[in-house]
């Protein structure tokens, strides 16, 4: 597969700038953004703005997610969090009394917090499986902990703190053989590495947009396998019921929720200014190719694992295509987020980690910046 020339003209990124944290929050695209500004001014003349605008970007944004992730529109609810999904997701998972619900540790807390809440609701008992010893697997530990008095499973497919895939398939497997729900947050993967949803079947997964999906703070998507649509959402929307477009007929109150994932949608999710920033990059995303993306983010994440190693820097293993996480034996010093402050280097530090997570933006004069920066952190350990 081709890889995917520099895109960084695409963006308004100053020369000056290498900015290597898309784990953390990605730029706009300009057309998102240009997206965006006329979306905001459409409320400036609201007398155009007509029923059927409530409903027609959403279904295209909807649509466009549900495609990049190999799935239909109905089977996906609008959110505006990754917290907001995890909770509509657990309002619909039965657990037992005494049944366990596995999370990694160090996952997201939008994740933890919200198992914590099941547990304290249903009696169950939370199982943290430990970071593995340098060198093993986090996939192996995490099949290890699921057995048959697991009710719940829920995991990343890239680990947010050290890039580790997760083997998901595998996951799924072992849940399905003891009768687990699965629930995925995809937000440090999806848009940036592909992901076989049918083989991997999950009952639920929720990524948030502004990463690897280079959209809006404030908008997520929730994916609801077909066996749960018929589930409770978190609100009493007036949106999600049956004959909704009709505005003249809502003071009929009819109960009805839309019969899939759309009655899941947060409330007011027909965000005018925020749902044409998340399509427009959906659908570059798309015109690139995930599989495309993920290639040439590997080859950018490689060569600069290579050049790193000869400072000393240790990736983690199993790591995901996009995503470098690396430690130096004897630390790069605290004063080392100020120094690539200053060099407007950008990357994320996380306990003793150093994230670099690159887009198609990153080009050679960016890479030639982070490794001369840490070059020099590193001489000053020494
Ligand atoms: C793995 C992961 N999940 C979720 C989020 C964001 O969660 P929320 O949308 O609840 O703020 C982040 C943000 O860093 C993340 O890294």
């Amino acid at each position: 597969m081709p890889l995917i020339p520099c895109q960084r003209a695409l963006f308004d990124i100053p020369p000056g700038v290498a900015y290597f944290d898309c784990a953390k929050m990605s730029p706009l695209l300009n057309r998102a953004a240009a997206a965006g500004e006329a979306g905001l001014l459409r409320k400036a003349h609201p007398w155009e703005i007509k029923a059927a605008h409530f409903f027609d970007e959403s279904e295209r944004v909807r649509g466009l997610f549900a495609r990049l992730i190999g799935a239909a529109a109905g089977d996906v609810a609008i959110v505006p969090s990754v917290s907001y999904g995890m909770a509509t997701a657990m309002g619909n998972v039965r657990v037992a009394a005494g049944q366990t619900i596995v999370t990694l540790a160090e996952d997201f807390p939008s994740t933890i917090y919200a198992c914590r809440a099941l547990v304290a609701r249903e009696e169950a008992r939370l199982v943290t499986v430990a970071r593995p010893a340098e060198g093993e697997d986090w996939t192996e530990v995490l099949l290890d902990a699921i057995d048959g008095g697991t009710a719940l499973v829920c995991a990343p497919h890239v680990h947010w703190v050290c890039g580790t895939r997760i083997d998901l398939e595998a996951v799924a497997r072992r849940c399905r053989s003891v009768g687990a729900t699965l629930i995925l947050d995809t937000t440090q993967s999806t848009g940036a590495l592909p992901l076989d949803l049918q083989a991997i079947d999950p009952d639920y997964l929720v990524a948030a947009s502004y990463k690897w999906l280079l959209g809006p703070y404030s908008v997520g998507f929730l994916y609801v396998a077909p066996r749960h649509q018929q589930g409770r959402p978190l609100e009493e929307a007036w949106i999600t019921r049956a004959g909704a477009e009709d505005f003249r007929r809502l003071t009929r109150y009819d109960e009805a929720l839309e019969p899939d994932a759309r009655r899941f949608d947060m409330g007011e999710r027909s965000n005018f200014a925020l749902l044409p920033v998340a399509g427009a990059a959906i659908s570059q995303l798309l015109d690139w190719g995930v599989d495309s993306i993920a290639e040439t983010l590997g080859a950018t994440t490689a060569a600069l694992e290579a050049r790193l190693a000869e400072l000393g820097a240790e990736a983690s293993p199993s790591r995901a295509p996009h995503y470098l996480s690396v430690r130096f034996p004897h630390g790069l010093g605290d004063e080392v987020e100020a120094r690539l402050a200053a060099a407007e280097v950008h990357v994320s530090l996380r306990g003793d980690r150093m994230r670099i997570t690159p887009h198609l933006y990153n080009d050679e004069q960016d890479a030639d910046r982070l490794v001369r920066e840490i070059r020099e952190s590193v001489a000053q350990q020494v």
